[in-house]
């Protein structure tokens, strides 16, 4: 079996005294070890949240970390002061390039907040654009390569190459797949490579049934159209698969969802526990 919690999020269960804040942190325990799976965007919530839901730092086994924006890798820098030293810490090849979001004629860093060196300090790196197993049934996804679909993107996000501001092609985008014995689990960060793309991607790669789908969808900026293609697709390309999208998600999207496929959609604040 293998358990899930959601540590952090922009919301938490009621009666929780969970802490929110905008941003993600799962974790996730097999019978062959821990993985934390993002780390919010600051200490003080990921450390409070995972101390009242009685996960012990210590016992993770390896980090994987879905890109580079803040609200996904805020916490590292305090999370190293807990976990063993030098567990993995895996990502794709692109997660230390600068990431920005533009604000009028200014564009202000909203990738990682501390330095690589920062972080090979206290973890073994294993940064690759491929699938990677992580433990027994829990695997990256490796980069999205192939997006035919509309993807999870912000206007304002933007990369600095080869001299000209361009929009961030968010190659360091992952999500992380489960291997149950009733099929597939994906869970998103952010999902920037676009919901679609990144289920094409776990079909192809994985080639089982997606049963459920967690985390940061980023269909907050989904146009009408969009959010009807990903509904059709859900439904017609993937049955149907369990949906607790949360972060990014946008509340349009969660009631259009909700409403297209009923008790089939449920929230995922902080403090949320699932078993596949
Ligand atoms: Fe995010
Ligand atoms: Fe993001």
């Amino acid at each position: 079996m293998i358990s899930l919690r959601c540590v952090v999020e922009n919301s938490v269960l009621p009666s929780s005294r969970l802490w929110a804040e905008h941003g993600v942190s799962f974790h996730i325990e097999t019978p062959d070890g821990q993985v934390l799976f993002d780390t919010g965007q600051s200490g003080e919530v990921l450390l409070h949240n995972a101390a009242r839901l009685g996960i012990d730092l210590a016992h993770v086994d390896a980090f994987a970390i879905s890109h580079a924006h803040y609200d996904h890798t805020g916490g590292l820098r305090h999370a190293f002061k807990h976990t063993r030293p030098m567990i993995p810490l895996y990502a794709n090849a692109d997660l230390f390039r600068e990431r920005y979001s533009r604000r009028g004629e200014d564009y202000e860093k909203i990738g990682l907040p501390l330095a690589r060196a920062e972080i090979a300090a206290h973890v073994e790196l294993r940064l690759s654009d491929e699938p990677a197993k992580m433990l027994p049934g829990v695997w990256t996804t490796g980069r999205i390569v192939d997006r035919s679909e509309f993807e999870g993107r912000s206007v304002g996000h933007r990369i600095f190459e080869d001299g000209e501001w361009l929009p961030d092609p968010y190659r360091d985008d992952l999500s992380l797949v489960l291997e149950t014995g009733d099929g597939l689990v994906v869970i998103c960060g952010c999902c920037h490579a676009g919901l679609l793309n990144t289920l094409a991607h776990v079909k192809r790669v994985f080639k089982r049934d997606i049963i459920a789908v967690l985390g940061g969808t980023h269909l907050t900026s989904a146009t009408d159209a969009m959010l009807k293609q990903a509904i059709n697709t859900l439904r017609t390309d993937y049955g149907t698969p369990r949906l607790y999208p949360n972060h990014c998600t946008g509340r349009q999207a969660y009631a259009r969802l909700a409403e297209a496929f009923g008790d089939k959609v449920q929230p995922c604040p902080a403090g949320t526990v699932l078993a596949f």
